[in-house]
């Protein structure tokens, strides 16, 4: 079995890299938001090495990454990437706006996909998921390659996303070869998903690492929720399940923030059949809250706090990492605050926490 190597991001290694993506290989790439599994999106061998290495199921489509040259939505059309007639003037307009106001970055945009793309790159649909990433290493292997890479989070399929190159060998490392390494991820989620419709309306299919409310300004428009929009046709994010991104140990949710919670007696349980318990809480000190649940429970618990500073984006950067720190401790049973935080990252950090927590 192989074992994969931890390349520092050097002239050589991405040549290397490169060689391996024209190869049809698959190389685990940082970009800001989370590690991706990369591989070329044009060649279907590739896309199945994405979706085997992965254990993913084919259902599931993938992520392009595209390089700089994608500004507006002629640059996708030329590229072989999407079928820019199928847009009206409207979703033009909007998908142009977007791209300009936030690539490179945390913004995937679905729009109509071209004949050129393979069919496992987008599970059969007629669109493509795109993205610019803006991390510096991601770009220039991108470049390197000369082509655009399909990623999918470097994770086995329902597991927690990496946020460092050494979460990617802990996930991948007997499957792979090489991993580039790009730092711990800025921002920790995965990308925001907003999928423009041939007529413009612009669906917010996952949220991620880039504000909702961002990007309503900038399009001018209401960003829609699966579902809700005013026709039923309205997309959905497929493989988006309910299970997603967990532990191996079991995550459970609190039914309220450690602040709110009035009582938590039940835990006592855990206490008397000798368990140990580990809790996650957004905001503060690690004290307090400590303090707060021995005041709820009778348990003295692991505390791991997200963001001292109460600081969304810190939350969000080190909830995936808190995670993996949570589920490779000694502690037996995991818990977490849910979280409340309605706006900016804190969609993206409620969905994780639900989604890491459900029960399959
Ligand atoms: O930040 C990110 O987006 C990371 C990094 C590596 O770029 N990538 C990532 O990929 O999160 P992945 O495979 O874990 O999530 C891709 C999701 C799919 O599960 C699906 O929900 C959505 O993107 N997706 C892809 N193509 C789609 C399409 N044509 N229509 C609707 N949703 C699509
Ligand atoms: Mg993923």
């Amino acid at each position: 079995m192989s074992k994969a190597q931890i390349l520092p991001p050097t002239p050589e290694n991405f040549a290397l890299a490169a060689e391996a993506l024209q190869r049809g290989e698959v190389v685990g790439m940082p970009t800001e938001t989370v590690y991706g599994l990369a591989g070329d999106a044009f060649n279907p061998l590739a896309l199945a090495r994405i979706f085997e290495t992965k254990e993913r199921p084919t259902f599931d489509p993938l992520i392009i990454h595209v390089g700089p040259f994608a500004r507006r939505v002629e640059d996708l059309a030329r590229a072989g990437l999407i079928d820019e007639k199928k847009l009206s003037e409207v979703a033009r307009t909007r998908a142009n706006a977007l791209m300009q106001a936030f690539w490179p970055g945390p913004l995937t945009l679905i729009l109509p996909k071209s004949d050129k793309v393979p069919d496992l790159a987008t599970s059969g649909l007629p669109t493509v998921a795109l993205r610019m990433p803006r991390h510096a290493v991601a770009q220039a292997l991108i470049a390197a390659s000369g082509t655009s890479l399909a990623a999918p989070s470097a994770n086995r399929f329902g597991r927690i996303s990496p946020t460092s190159a050494e979460d990617v060998f802990d996930e991948l490392g007997d499957r792979i070869d090489w991993i580039l390494d790009g730092g711990r991820c800025e921002i920790g989620v995965e990308s925001t998903i907003v999928a423009v419709s041939e007529s413009g309306e612009l669906t917010l299919l996952r949220p991620g690492g880039l504000a909702p409310e961002a990007i309503g300004k900038v399009a001018g428009t209401k960003l829609l929720t699966p579902g809700r929009s005013e026709n039923s046709t309205s997309p959905q994010a497929p493989g988006m399940l309910e299970s997603h991104y967990a532990p191996k140990k079991r995550l459970n949710l609190l039914p309220d923030s450690l602040e709110r919670l009035q009582s938590l007696d039940e835990l006592n349980l855990y206490k008397v059949t000798g368990r140990q318990i580990a809790v996650m809480v957004l905001f503060g000190s690690e004290d307090d809250a400590r303090a707060r649940f021995q005041k709820l429970t009778s348990i003295d618990p692991k505390v791991y706090i997200l963001s001292r500073e109460s600081n969304v984006e810190e939350a969000a950067k080190n909830l995936f990492k808190t995670l993996r720190e949570m589920d490779a401790s000694d502690a037996d049973v995991l818990f977490s605050e849910p979280c409340a935080i309605d706006f900016g990252l804190g969609f993206a950090i409620g969905d994780r926490l639900r989604r890491a927590s459900a029960k399959i």
